[in-house]
């Protein structure tokens, strides 16, 4: 299926079909998603399907506002989940609570959680609005592949899968939302993303974050965005490896480059966060594509999906990472860069 112009019509032929039980791709602040109505099992487990994901991992709901989401999928709201709402709703933050037992097992996984939020993005606002139901929705790639941050590459992640997909442009955020467990005390971060540690400590203290033990754990058993060969559909396919560099990666780029190889290199800008980012510069041999990336977190992270993509559809064996700065504000694209280098 061809992507769709955000027009009201399309929007409303989209809200129509989450209504029927049919997929619909469509732009968040994070991330794109591939929406089903959450109370619809049939309908949730056309997502697994077009994703190659085992349905034993479980889905967020999106809700239009923080209202319907403790009147139809929550069970147990808390006045801490209730600030966080207030200091983050609509935007990048998944809350993990109790479920209402409408929300059937295949959304959960089967456990008595959901996850919840309100996406920020004004198509996903008023699809949300307009479809009249939960919306369940996982980023809109295959299974182990790079979330996309543009139609074009829900389109090429899904291939044969692709269902009606609503062409917002380039989500903003570019990483997924930040997943807080609120069932624990002190609430516990399950995956770093676009909202900061830092921020969620302001509004309601302490919480735990993962050890790095267990991050090595959940490498292996969570829907990762890996750049692995083998488990992708024919349709997206990269055979990148990734690396993670020491420093700059000069050095790894130089090796790489004297076997022959076919690289991309993400690099810092050197010219600041405006000048020079996001251009692609080949070597006179054309074996080397350098993607210079803003120096922020922020703009990093809205521009780091797109240009892992763009090194796949340009055909690199080798991926190779200029180490990017530490701090609460990197912790999710550290977090996404690690798991990519995971084979
Ligand atoms: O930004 C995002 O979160 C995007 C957009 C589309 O909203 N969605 C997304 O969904 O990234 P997905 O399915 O790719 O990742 C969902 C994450 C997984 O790590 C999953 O394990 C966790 O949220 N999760 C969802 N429900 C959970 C629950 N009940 N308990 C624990 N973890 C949960
Ligand atoms: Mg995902």
């Amino acid at each position: 299926m061809p992507l769709f112009a955000p027009t009201e019509e399309n929007l409303r032929r989209a809200a129509q079909l989450l209504r029927a039980g049919e997929l619909v791709a469509f732009p968040t602040e994070t991330v794109y998603g591939l929406g089903a109505n959450a109370l619809d099992p049939d309908a949730v487990a056309k997502i697994y399907r077009a994703k190659g994901r085992p349905s034993q991992n479980p889905l967020i709901v999106h809700v239009p506002d923080k209202a319907t989401a403790i009147e139809t999928v929550v069970s147990e709201w808390t006045e801490t989940a209730d600030r966080l709402a207030e200091a983050f709703w609509p935007g990048g933050l998944t809350l993990v609570l109790p479920r209402q037992s409408e929300i059937p097992d295949i959304v959960t996984g089967g456990g008595n959680t959901v996850g919840v939020r309100v996406p920020a993005h004004p198509l996903a606002q008023r699809l949300l609005e307009w479809a009249g139901v939960p919306v369940a929705a996982p980023s809109a790639n295959r299974s182990l592949s790079i979330s996309p941050t543009l139609a074009e590459h829900v389109e090429q992640s899904l291939g044969e899968y692709a269902p009606f997909i609503l062409n917002g442009g380039a989500t903003p955020g570019g990483v997924e939302s930040t997943v807080l467990l609120l069932t624990e005390n002190p609430p516990r971060l399950l995956r770093p993303g676009l909202i900061s540690p830092d921020e969620i400590e302001k509004i309601i203290g302490k919480i735990v974050r993962p050890s790095s033990e267990q991050e090595e754990k959940r490498e292996v058993t969570q829907d990762v965005p890996l750049l692995s060969p083998g488990l992708l559909s024919r349709h997206y396919a990269p055979n990148a490896t990734l690396t993670l560099a020491k420093e700059d990666g000069e050095s790894e780029v130089g090796e790489l480059q004297k076997r022959g190889e076919r690289v991309g290199w993400l690099r810092m800008s050197s010219q600041g966060n405006e000048g020079g980012t996001g251009l692609r510069k080949e070597d006179a041999s054309g074996n080397l594509i350098i993607i210079s990336m803003p120096r922020d977190a922020v703009g990093y992270a809205a521009r780091l999906f797109a240009a892992l993509y763009e090194l796949d559809a340009a055909g690199v064996t080798q991926i190779i990472v200029q180490k990017p700065p530490r701090g609460d504000h990197w912790l999710a694209i550290h977090d996404r860069l690690t798991r990519a280098a995971t084979r």
